[in-house]
């Protein structure tokens, strides 16, 4: 295990873990991290449980940051009972050497959920990151909604990212004081990306994009693990489909590093020379991506939050989502992973250019923040600062 020491002897300075595992903590953790460095008051160091590897470190580079601590515990094949102990008993350890005022979290994977769990058994108070997203269905995703409630639980801060998680949250924990909306953090880490985006040549973003310039295409994403198998042949299957109607389309499908998903995509896309299989793109260049591709696919939480501030549909690769704002806003429709589904929900959009042009539009009702979730979360904590947490 790697670790950089953090300490300090300053009086008043509360020292803070951040706790990470896996892509998407890093791009939406980097914003909070990075803001509460700014201030004299805290010392921050970025825990790295090394659930995800290269994924992690691609996502953190583009901030500039890198883990203080890493416990590097990825394997090839990786069940969650592995994770869970191995996160638990590594970050439980960091947690009695460096006596961290406060742990902070983010989101719904098993990272988040065992390190708030070895947080709690050290009475460490818990800020959750991304609280209160709820699908009410406990296998959907699977295991992420069981992560985020019990990780809720027993949060001390919860920043809720909008109203609507808020109220979740509220019937759950109806007298808690210590519950805060402050927008998604994803915001601001999209919104610092766009500056470089938007002024930088096309010619400049990863290979896997030039030729992409000046076609229409579909950008894809999918990883999760109930669509292992089956559900991800039909989600290919449906790609190949769409663009067989759709002459002239393209496909871009940044693929996730899990070989269960790699391979079936490989399988069913791998001969089709209308679709571009790469590595997972660095974060600006996805955003490229994003503003660029006419639809996105895509079963990912953090790619409905990004469509929806950038006005651009997404057909959400899931039959139910924790993110109804994306929905409601108009630009997330619901396919779940049916092939036929899909290629209709598709279908519509690239046919229909009212259509498409009416969820275009909606980018001005982004209902996940304005970019300033870090500095919220930054200033809760600087003014409400707990000394001892009773359970
Ligand atoms: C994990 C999270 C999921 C989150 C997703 C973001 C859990 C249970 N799942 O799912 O909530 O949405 O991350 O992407 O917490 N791999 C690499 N290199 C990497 C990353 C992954 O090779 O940098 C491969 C490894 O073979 C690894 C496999 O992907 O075993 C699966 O990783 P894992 O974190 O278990 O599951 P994800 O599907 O990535
Ligand atoms: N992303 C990225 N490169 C890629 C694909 C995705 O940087 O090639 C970013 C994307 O912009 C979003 C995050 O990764 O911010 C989503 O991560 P993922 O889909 O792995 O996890 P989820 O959001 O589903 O938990």
């Amino acid at each position: 295990m790697k670790v950089r020491g953090v300490t300090s002897n300053r009086a008043g300075v509360k020292k803070i873990d951040v706790v990470i595992g896996t892509r998407p903590e890093a791009i939406k953790m980097a914003p909070v991290v990075k803001e509460l460095r700014k201030r004299d008051k805290f010392l921050v160091r970025v825990i790295s449980t090394g659930q995800h590897t290269d994924m992690l470190r691609q996502a953190l580079s583009f901030f500039e940051l890198s883990p203080d601590a890493d416990l590097s515990i990825m394997k090839r094949v990786q069940s969650l009972d592995y994770i869970t102990a191995s996160v638990i008993a590594g970050v439980g350890e960091l947690f009695d050497s460096g006596c961290p005022d406060a742990v902070l979290v983010h989101g719904d994977t098993t990272t988040t959920f065992a390190a708030s769990l070895a947080a709690f058994h050290r009475q460490i108070p818990i800020g959750h990151v991304e609280a209160g997203l709820r699908s009410f269905d406990m296998n959907l995703p699977f295991p992420e909604e069981m992560n985020r409630t019990l990780t809720d639980r027993i949060a001390h801060w919860l920043f809720a990212p909008t109203e609507m998680a808020a109220r979740n949250l509220r019937r759950e924990r109806p007298s808690e004081k210590n519950m805060y909306v402050t927008g998604n953090t994803v915001i601001d880490a999209l919104y610092s990306a766009l500056d470089i985006v938007e002024g930088a040549a096309w010619a400049s973003a990863s290979p896997a994009l030039s030729g992409l310039e000046d076609s229409p295409f579909i950008l894809m994403t999918a990883h999760r693990r109930e669509s292992w198998g089956e559900p991800m042949e039909r989600i290919c299957r449906a790609l190949s489909e769409i663009l067989r109607r759709h002459e002239g389309t393209r496909a871009l499908v940044p693929m996730h590093k899990n070989p269960a998903v790699r391979d079936t995509m490989k399988k069913i896309l791998g001969d089709n020379d209308r679709v571009v299989l790469c590595d997972p793109l660095d974060y600006p260049d996805f955003v490229r991506a994003l503003k660029r591709c006419k639809i996105i696919l895509s079963d990912s939480g953090g790619v409905q939050e990004e469509a929806s501030a950038l006005g651009k549909p997404v057909i959400v690769l899931r039959g139910v989502t924790e993110r109804p704002e994306a929905v409601e806003s108009g630009t997330a429709i619901i396919a779940g992973t049916r092939t036929r589904n899909i290629v209709n929900a598709a279908d519509r959009l690239l046919s229909d250019e009212e259509e498409y042009r009416r969820v275009e539009e909606k980018k001005n009702k982004n209902p996940f923040g304005d970019g300033t979730a870090s500095v919220r979360i930054a200033d809760i904590l600087e003014k409400n600062f707990a000394r001892s947490v009773v359970y």
